[in-house]
């Protein structure tokens, strides 16, 4: 499966997959350009060295023709012809020489190293050369099927030799020396080989390194791209690029055959191309949205416009309610103190006597009348406070006083139970920063609580100091019915008269109470009950001390 795999994949690939890639390129390229220069460099340095082979072998020839010229000077004057032929044979010992000979005139050796040639016709052409130009020759020549390095050199005919040649000659024959060039040649060839070999290996490993080097810093990064951009085209829009990891070779070049740069390309085209259909869906998404926008901002104009309304119409509302609440409060207590007072008059015994049944009735009527004053007063007072319209008159004030004031006006009703009322206060008790008017309220209403809803026993009012707060706090407290735990939690709330049996014969309709917090905490205080259903209860609240 996998050979499979592989089989169709170099097909796909064709024929040059080899040098598909941009490594393959660059780094062909790159040997190419090493391969002519080392080669051309080996090559010419080979040159050289044949040339200054040839040099000194021909420094050596001469000087061996000239040694053997000179040996054979006095043999020949003498016509001592064996010593000639001894001399070269001698000579020919010399390491490297393959050959000595002299030939005369008509091309036959004459002496020579090798003696079966001796009467033989020469066969060396650079020996026949320097017969015929008279001039030194030299050169590279076949002997008996080995190269040598032959050196010809003309003897010329000199005085001592007239004797026997006579003097029309120029030249007596040619002297010939030949040297082995087989073992030079070959070490300069096996100097050449060593020099490739080393050069190859050296490429081998630059190779080597080059590969790595470029798919490190080149190659690869390039493919992490490709792989990067195909990912992101294909919509995987959180594709990470990093050039750590390996890239998918395989899977790239399924996808785009070509080299890095041609599959790069490829990828950036298909990536701009999605983009664009991304970009497109989102230009038409946003200008739906726009329009939605454009609707609902429309809508929330249309509503903002309507709850203005209804505002003003509040507004409106509420002006009556306060025109209402004031004409109320004129057209209902001038009647109701007038009905008091009259009734009082009447109580009083001004207009005459009155019976006890007659007495009894009018109790009843003023006691109702100043219970529905109480109320009427109580109803203006929240809608005032609800409204915002309540001003205070701030100023120090010693709370001890009002406490005194107020217990001697309601002295009357405690009066009629039998209760006991006592006052208890810190002795350095500061002054309290708040509206007189309204501390007095506060009080009336509270102490009025407590013996509206204590039968017997104590009430005690108290008011002490606590530096740490800068407050001073005020406590009525009684031992009346008390308050049940599940009712604390309410007992502030508007119109919340408790337990309608326990409270209905008192009268009220739960404002009271209410009335207070929202006073004591318009002056920065606090309110709070602490009760014990059927043993008494505790009601505390604070004022500020002015600093
Ligand atoms: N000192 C108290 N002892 C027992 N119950 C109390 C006391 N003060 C208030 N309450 C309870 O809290 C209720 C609410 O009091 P309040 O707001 O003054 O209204 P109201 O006096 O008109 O009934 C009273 O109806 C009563 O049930
Ligand atoms: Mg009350």
């Amino acid at each position: 499966m996998k050979k499979n795999k592989l089989i169709f994949f170099l097909r796909k690939l064709g024929p040059g997959f080899l040098f598909r890639s941009l490594r393959a390129k660059i780094i062909l390229g790159v040997s190419l350009i090493l391969i002519l220069v080392t080669g051309s460099f080996t090559y010419y340095e080979t040159t050289t060295r044949i040339q200054f082979e040839l040099k000194k072998q021909e420094k050596r020839a001469f000087d061996i023709s000239a040694a053997v010229l000179k040996g054979i000077e006095y043999p020949m004057l003498d016509g001592e012809m064996e010593d000639v032929q001894e001399i070269l044979q001698k000579v020919g010992m010399l390491e490297g020489l393959e050959v000595v000979k002299l030939i005369d005139l008509f091309d036959t050796i004459r002496y020579s190293t090798d003696p079966d040639s001796i009467g033989k016709v020469n066969e060396s052409e650079i020996t026949l050369n320097a017969l015929r130009t008279k001039e030194l020759t030299k050169g590279l020549e076949s002997y008996k099927g080995k190269k040598v390095f032959s050196h010809a050199i003309p003897i010329h005919n000199e005085q001592s030799c007239f004797k026997c040649h006579g003097s029309e000659k120029d030249i007596l024959g040619v002297l010939t020396v030949g040297i082995n060039w087989g073992p030079i040649e070959e070490r300069i060839v096996a100097l050449r080989n060593q020099k490739i070999a080393v050069e190859v290996i050296s490429l081998v490993i630059l190779a080597f390194f080059l590969i790595r080097w470029l798919s490190r810093y080149v190659t690869h990064p390039i493919l992490k791209v490709t792989e990067f951009a195909n990912e992101v085209s294909r919509g995987k829009l959180n594709a990470k690029l990093d050039l750590g990891k390996r890239a998918n070779i395989w899977q790239i070049y399924k996808t785009h055959p070509g080299d890095e740069i041609v599959q790069l390309r490829d990828s950036l085209t298909y990536m701009l191309e999605n983009m664009r259909g991304m970009y497109e869906k989102i230009s038409l998404f946003s200008k739906d949205l726009e329009s939605q926008v454009a609707k609902r901002t429309e809508e929330l104009e249309q509503k903002t416009a309507e709850l203005e309304q209804v505002n003003i119409d509040l507004k409106k509302l509420d002006e009556l309610r306060s025109t209402f609440l004031a004409n109320m409060s004129h057209e209902l207590r001038t009647p109701l103190n007038s009905i008091i007072g009259y009734t009082e008059l009447l109580l009083d015994r001004i207009d005459g006597d009155i019976t006890e049944e007659q007495e009894n009735s009018l109790t009843k009527v003023r006691n109702n009348a100043k219970n529905l004053l109480n109320l009427i007063n109580e109803i203006l007072d929240m809608s005032r406070i609800e409204s915002g319209r309540v001003e205070f008159d701030l100023r120090e004030i010693d709370v001890r006083d009002i406490i005194q004031t107020t217990v001697a006006s309601l002295e009357p009703i405690i009066h009629k139970k039998a209760l006991m009322i006592d006052t208890d206060f810190d002795e350095n008790l500061p002054l309290a920063y708040a509206d007189p008017d309204r501390v007095r309220q506060v009080i009336t209403n509270l102490l009025s609580n407590a013996i509206k809803f204590t039968s017997e026993g104590r009430i005690i009012l108290s008011a002490r100091h606590s530096p740490k707060t800068k407050f001073v706090e005020i406590c009525i407290s009684d031992t009346g019915m008390g308050i049940r735990e599940e009712d604390l939690g309410k007992l502030f709330d508007m119109f919340t008269p408790l337990d309608i049996s326990a409270t209905r014969p008192h009268g009220g309709v739960g404002l009271g109470l209410s009335i207070c917090k929202r006073l004591v905490e318009m002056h920065n205080g606090n309110i709070w009950v602490e009760s014990k259903y059927g043993v008494g209860s505790k009601f505390y609240f604070t004022l500020p001390v002015k600093e």
